[in-house]
């Protein structure tokens, strides 16, 4: 039998920010095999992006438990949780992924340096990385001298350093041109291919969805049945 990475059970999440209660996702079941490369549809507002961040532990769901890659997130510490994001599992946000005053480099090798991991040790591989998503020559820039596109390369980038098991990924080609989207979405593929890294990722685009290998898809605050 498949090997599950994450198995989320009845996620309700509502919000109560200065109003009434909305219920945003009320009851979504979701689970994720070792090696799939799944995308998340649906309208804006759906709730994609709010079921993303809790199926990565980034926010809790008021109902419902999340297991993810053998530990309930509601029972880790929270110290428990940095780990495994920093070595287990890694998230592209879909807006403002890089720190501004950092270089690419920088930006990069942040998990790794906040792990305490050893330059001498990383190093290599690092530039191979950014060798394999053409930013060899972008290392020493700051975030505002790339191109959008090169800034979300650059984003993948430093959640593939850790070498994770599972990459979330929130409109990974949101903020990109055609060209550059379809680029982008190749370079996912050949990750979840040939690193047999998991991915999950939010998109709008059919076109960019039918790269996955399933497709899930939401419609106010449910996972509908294709
Ligand atoms: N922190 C919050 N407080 C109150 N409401 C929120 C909060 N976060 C999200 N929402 C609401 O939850 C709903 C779903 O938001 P979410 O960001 O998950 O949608 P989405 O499907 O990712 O949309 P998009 O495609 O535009 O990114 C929206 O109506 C949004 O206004
Ligand atoms: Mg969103």
């Amino acid at each position: 039998m498949a090997e599950l990475v994450l198995k989320a059970e009845g996620i309700k999440k509502s919000f109560a920010a200065r109003g009434p209660i909305t219920e945003v996702l009320k009851g979504v079941d979701f689970s994720l095999e070792k090696g799939e490369f799944v995308a998340i549809v649906g309208e804006s507002g759906s709730g994609k992006s709010t079921l993303l961040y809790i199926l990565a532990g980034i926010d809790k769901p008021t109902e419902g438990s999340v297991t993810l890659l053998g530990k309930r997130l509601d029972e880790v510490k929270d110290e428990e949780l940095a780990a495994m994001r920093r070595r287990n599992f890694s998230f592209v946000y879909q807006y403002d992924n890089l720190v501004p005053n950092l270089t690419v480099y920088e930006n990069v090798t942040l998990p790794l340096v906040l792990d305490k991991k050893k330059e001498s040790e990383f190093k290599k591989d690092v530039l191979e990385i950014a060798e394999y998503l053409g930013l060899a020559d972008r290392l020493d820039s700051y975030p505002a001298q790339l191109s959008g596109g090169e800034q979300q390369r650059a984003a993948i980038a430093r959640a593939l350093v850790t070498s994770p098991d599972v990459i979330f990924l929130d409109e990974p080609t949101g903020s990109l041109d055609k060209e550059r989207g379809r680029q982008v979405m190749e370079l996912l593929k050949d990750i979840n291919s040939t690193r047999g890294v998991t991915l999950v990722m939010v998109t709008h685009s059919e076109a960019h969805a039918a790269y996955a290998s399933r497709i899930v898809r939401m419609e106010d605050g449910n996972i509908i049945a294709l």
